[in-house]
Parts: C-alpha cells; sequence; structure tokens
C-alpha cells in the first residue's frame, strides 16, 4: 500500500470499524473507519502508543503492523524512510486501517497493564481491566 492510497478512495468501508491490537500487551481498541491509528487510540483508554505531534513529523508514534491492511497519509521521510515503509513500519497519527491489524509500538511503551485491556470506540472497557481495578481497592 503506497502513501498515495487514501480511505477516501473506499467508500464502500466508510461505515465499519477495525479492531487494532496491539502485540506484547494484547491491549486493542477500535477504529473507525477512515480514522488514523493513534486518533482512534486517544479516544479509547488505551495509551500504549506514544503520542507527539499528531501530525506526521516527530516519529513518536512509530509502529510496525504486523498484520492486517492499511493506508498511510503524508509522513516526514525524516521519520520514515521508503524502506521503513516497505518494511510495514509506519507512524500510527498517519495510518488509516482497512481491515483488524495487530501492530507492535516501536518507541516507548508506558507500563504495560496487569491484565489484558479491550476497549471499545463507545468506552467500554473489558472485564479483566475492570476486576484488576476492583482488587487494587480492596
Ligand atoms: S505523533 Fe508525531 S509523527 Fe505521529
Amino acid at each position: 500500500m503506497n502513501s498515495s492510497d487514501r480511505a477516501d478512495a473506499h467508500p464502500g468501508i466508510r461505515s465499519q470499524r477495525f479492531r487494532v491490537t496491539i502485540e506484547a500487551c494484547d491491549e486493542s481498541f477500535d477504529c473507525n473507519a477512515g480514522e488514523d491509528v493513534l486518533s482512534a487510540m486517544r479516544n479509547s483508554l488505551c495509551r500504549q502508543i506514544p503520542v507527539g505531534c499528531c501530525n506526521g513529523g516527530c516519529g513518536a508514534c512509530r509502529i510496525s503492523i504486523s498484520s492486517g491492511t492499511y493506508t498511510t497519509r503524508k509522513m516526514s521521510r525524516a521519520v520514515i524512510s521508503e524502506s521503513d515503509e516497505a518494511a510495514r513500519c509506519v507512524l500510527a497519527c498517519r495510518t488509516v486501517p482497512l481491515s483488524d491489524l495487530q501492530v507492535r509500538v516501536l518507541g516507548r511503551m508506558w507500563p504495560p497493564p496487569t491484565a489484558a485491556t479491550t476497549v471499545s470506540s463507545d468506552g467500554a472497557v473489558a472485564t479483566a481491566q475492570a476486576e484488576t481495578k476492583a482488587k487494587r481497592r480492596v
């Protein structure tokens, strides 16, 4: 997939949502069609991908796509080279899923959660995390 492809070129996917799963911590969140991965993460309770400029220029949100299809918007060559892009290394703030994705965070990750966390786009948090928080209060 090259950077000239746009989600706008795929009108059939507008009403879809895709699941983005972050490897290493098994945390996941929903991403609306046409929405970039970093915005979807920020709209959920997930904080695993570092957030920087949100405009494709700083490289803080570098991720590697392990599986799934996607398109990218313009990314600074200072932070993502052509070979990076060919190796499926992208910026989360400039990447729009076209299917469910599995990603690996390349920058610093927040401390991993103590249990697997699943957050949907409406903010619902999976039971595993809620149980963990309940145990902390005891
Ligand atoms: S947050 Fe700066 S490049 Fe994505």
